[in-house]
């Protein structure tokens, strides 16, 4: 029989360092174990860098981020207003500093993302022209996917062209290139890097509607012969849904598509939701005011315990996926550098992530670190 003594020692050291949470620095956080290590072979634990963690501004930071993630994704500078700001002019500057920041630390490198309606430029937003949106469509990935080649190891290629209805969004790309923008996207990346994974990534991925029209364009490609190596479910949810059920069934219908199935900016927002909003259109925005900002100074006892729960349900399923699922990574190292504090209300303060605003864990990572311990 197999002793159960690593589990009783688990569990009292999580037990001494939940009870003294926030007095301890973040070298004492480890568990000696971390998210990295302890899903180490079963998918890459991911996160997203803001440009100050990019650029190493806290050496503890930097320590704290290669220590407990093995994949990275750009949170904002790889988007097409900052890597290519005007017609002619790209700036590399930043995105060099994310891909060596990989590099160093020997992690997954993701490129985010490539065509994308939102986060545009206004010279290619206001482009109405047919020939001059394929020319320079073809420059931007061509010119992006060739400089990183070899050194990013998946692409979003297209991010959010399908609506909740599952419709294709009308925007700058499709109003002047037709559908077919979707399919050249891919063909234009894959010409330019033939190994790396493509992606076709989105939120609202486990509306039914929704993933019918994505499963609808992902065959689209398909039959074209052209190249998608996977899709990213965003996974921008809530306390309460989407259910553990329609995961599963998203995650099982992409996958039978024969692509790799990505989680890609995991967070779970505590928060109510104005009107039952669900998704991450981030061009919606509501008023703030007390009772939608309900825990402006820390997140209640209970709470943790309902945020835990919800991260063991999810990563319970991810596990019994594990052999579909590449990579889950959250959006944001932390509690205070997550979008979800703007959005879809600006100033709330939300409690999203696995860890707290001065990095310590929460009760949430530790139970989503117990399901490994579990299972040995
Ligand atoms: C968000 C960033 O987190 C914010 O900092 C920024 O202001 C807006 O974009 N879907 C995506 C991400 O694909 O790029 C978005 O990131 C969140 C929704």
């Amino acid at each position: 029989m197999k002793s159960t003594k690593p589990i009783l020692l688990f569990f009292s050291a999580v037990f001494a360092l939940s009870s003294c949470n926030n007095k301890i620095n973040t070298k004492l956080t480890t568990t000696g174990t971390s998210l990295k290590d302890a899903f180490n072979g079963d998918f890459y634990i991911g996160t997203a860098l803001d440009v100050n963690q990019i650029e190493e501004k806290d050496p503890k930071v930097t320590q704290f981020i290669s220590k407990e993630f093995n994949a990275i994704t750009a949170e904002n500078i790889m988007k097409s207003m900052f890597v290519h700001p005007q017609k002619d002019k790209f700036d590399f500057k930043t995105t060099d500093k994310y891909v060596a920041f990989g590099k160093k630390h020997n992690m997954f490198i993701h490129g985010h993302t490539l065509i994308w309606h939102s986060q545009l430029p206004k010279w290619f937003s206001e482009i109405k022209d047919s020939v001059e949106m394929n020319a320079a469509f073809e420059n931007h990935i061509t010119t992006i996917v060739k400089k990183y080649k070899g050194l990013i190891n998946s692409w979003d290629v297209v991010n959010e062209a399908v609506n909740d209805d599952g419709s294709l969004r009308k925007s700058v790309f499709l109003k002047t290139l037709g559908e077919d923008f979707i399919a050249k996207a891919f063909q234009l990346a894959a010409a330019a890097d033939p190994k790396v994974d493509l992606y076709y990534n989105d939120y609202s991925m486990t509306n039914p509607a929704k993933r019918e029209g994505v499963i609808r364009m992902v065959k689209k490609i398909q039959e074209k012969g052209v190249k998608i190596d996977g899709i990213g479910m965003q996974g921008h949810w809530h306390l309460d849904r989407p259910t553990i059920q329609e995961i599963e069934k998203s995650i099982l219908a992409y996958s039978s598509l024969g692509v790799k199935v990505a989680i890609t900016e995991l967070d779970v927002s505590v928060l109510p939701s104005p009107f039952g909003l669900q998704g991450a259109e981030v061009s919606q925005r509501f008023e703030n005011n007390e009772k939608m900002n309900p825990y402006p100074k820390s997140l209640p006892d209970s709470m943790q315990v309902k945020l835990a729960q919800r991260y063991e349900d999810i990563f319970k399923l991810f596990l019994e996926h594990k052999d579909k699922i590449s990579r889950v990574t959250f959006w944001g190292v932390n509690d205070t550098q997550s979008w979800l504090n703007d959005f879809p209300i600006r100033g709330r303060t939300d409690y999203p992530l696995l860890f707290d605003a001065n990095l310590q864990p929460k009760k949430a990572y530790y139970q989503v670190l117990s399901l490994k311990q579990k299972n040995k």
